[in-house]
């Protein structure tokens, strides 16, 4: 999950790293307000949305006063950035920028390491500089058990070439970014720029943090960073009914049990879909182990809500969960989805109980299902169906 700047602006804050006074404002009047807070001086009006280049597109601009201030959030609230719709900003306290460096540390899954990358030549040209003088990036290696430490600080600073009068600030901040990066369990801590101010002291300007999902059970606080308003909408949904969803860009929508099975599943429909006008899997939905009538009806929901989606392949393998409990599921939620069940249904069971599953839903005989012998067969039909 990335962060927006004013997240990481306030996770930054709460490990010691340096960082300067920030409101977060969704109107002008509160972008007015929020400069006051600051006490009227010079603030820097910043857009809130989680890509980088805002400065180069116009979305951090200076003001000298409140009513200033208003105006600039004015200009830059609903102003698009790279297909990002900026609903807020972040009032931040104006630096005296004196010196702008670099600083990451992220997961480096290709070696199965940690990543620091730091630079002296930072600010909004730092990926023209990786390309064209990779040597004024430092990159050093961090091992997970060992952290950044005192030493590994060190050779960070002076790979990077920092000067000398300076070099111990940097290191402390350095290291409380490394306290950010373990102790919420991220996978990228960016800092560009990390700045040197007029007076000297070394302030984090904009930070950038990915956190790891997969580490959210850890970090009870972390749920409410999730920015909800932009989650896709099924997807949404499909959380908030514990289902296993992922949003796809095809018609054809796929219900199974067991992730390898609906993985297989996608690959065969789209497959079959090359002989049908190249429709494709829409979504991958895992309904996992009880694949009871609620279940079945909470993910034909989500499915069937897909706009794009023509046709359904329900794939499943009746395991501990019987093909005939399976059956009476569909049937079920048919039932309880009623009117809102309006596209056709391609099923394919197998494993324990088949049967009898097959029989319960050949006595049904609901108008939009199609029972199916094989998963190719049933991939095929359910692809015919959505081209039709
Ligand atoms: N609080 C601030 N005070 C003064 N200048 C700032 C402040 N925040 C950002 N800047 C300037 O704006 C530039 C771009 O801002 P930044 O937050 O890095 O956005 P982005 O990386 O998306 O362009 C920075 O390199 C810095 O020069
Ligand atoms: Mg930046």
């Amino acid at each position: 999950m990335d962060l927006f700047e004013y997240q990481a602006r306030d996770i930054f804050e709460k490990h010691g790293v340096p960082v300067l006074g920030g409101v977060v404002a969704t109107t002008p009047e509160e972008a007015r307000e929020g400069a006051e807070k600051l006490g009227g001086g010079t603030v820097v009006v910043k857009a809130q949305v989680k890509t980088g280049g805002r400065g180069k597109a116009g979305g951090v601009k200076l003001a000298h006063s409140p009513e200033e201030t208003a105006e600039k959030a004015g200009e830059i609230l609903g102003m698009d950035i790279k297909g990002h719709t900026v609903h807020r900003v972040m009032v931040a306290q104006g630096a005296k920028i004196a010196e702008e460096f670099y600083f990451s540390v992220l997961l480096d899954r290709s070696n199965r390491n940690y990543l620091a990358m730091c630079s002296v030549e930072g600010g909004m040209e730092i990926e023209q500089l990786a390309v064209e003088r990779p040597e004024a990036l430092a990159r050093i290696a961090v091992d997970p058990a060992v952290g950044i430490d005192e030493a590994k600080a060190a050779e960070i600073v002076d790979a990077a070439g920092f000067a000398d009068d300076i070099k111990g600030k940097v290191a402390d901040v350095i290291r409380g970014l490394w306290t950010v990066f373990k102790a919420e369990d991220a996978t990228l801590v960016e800092v560009n720029p990390l700045v040197k101010t007029e007076d000297g002291e070394i302030v984090a300007l904009d930070g950038k943090v990915t956190l790891d999902e997969n580490a959210g059970f850890r970090h009870a606080d972390h749920a409410e960073l999730e920015d909800s308003a932009a989650a896709d909408p099924l997807e949404a949904k499909a959380k908030e009914n514990d289902l296993n969803y992922v949003k796809l860009d095809g018609e054809v929508g796929i219900i199974g049990n067991g992730a390898g099975l609906v993985m297989s599943t996608l690959d065969v429909v789209a497959y079959a879909g090359e002989k049908h006008g190249g429709v494709k899997p829409a979504n991958f939905l895992d309904i996992g182990g009880g694949a009871n009538a609620k279940v079945m009806a909470n993910g034909l929901d989500v499915i069937l809500g897909d706009e794009q989606v023509k046709a359904v392949f329900v794939n499943v393998f009746g395991g501990i969960t019987a093909c005939d409990e399976v059956a009476n599921g569909i049937v079920g939620a048919l039932d309880l989805l009623g009117d809102h069940a309006t596209k056709p249904l391609v099923v394919r069971l197998d494993g324990n109980n088949v049967e009898l599953g097959r029989q319960i839903l050949a006595e049904r005989n609901h108008p939009l299902v199609t029972l199916a012998d094989t998963m190719d067969g049933g991939a095929d039909k359910a692809a015919q169906l959505a081209n039709a």
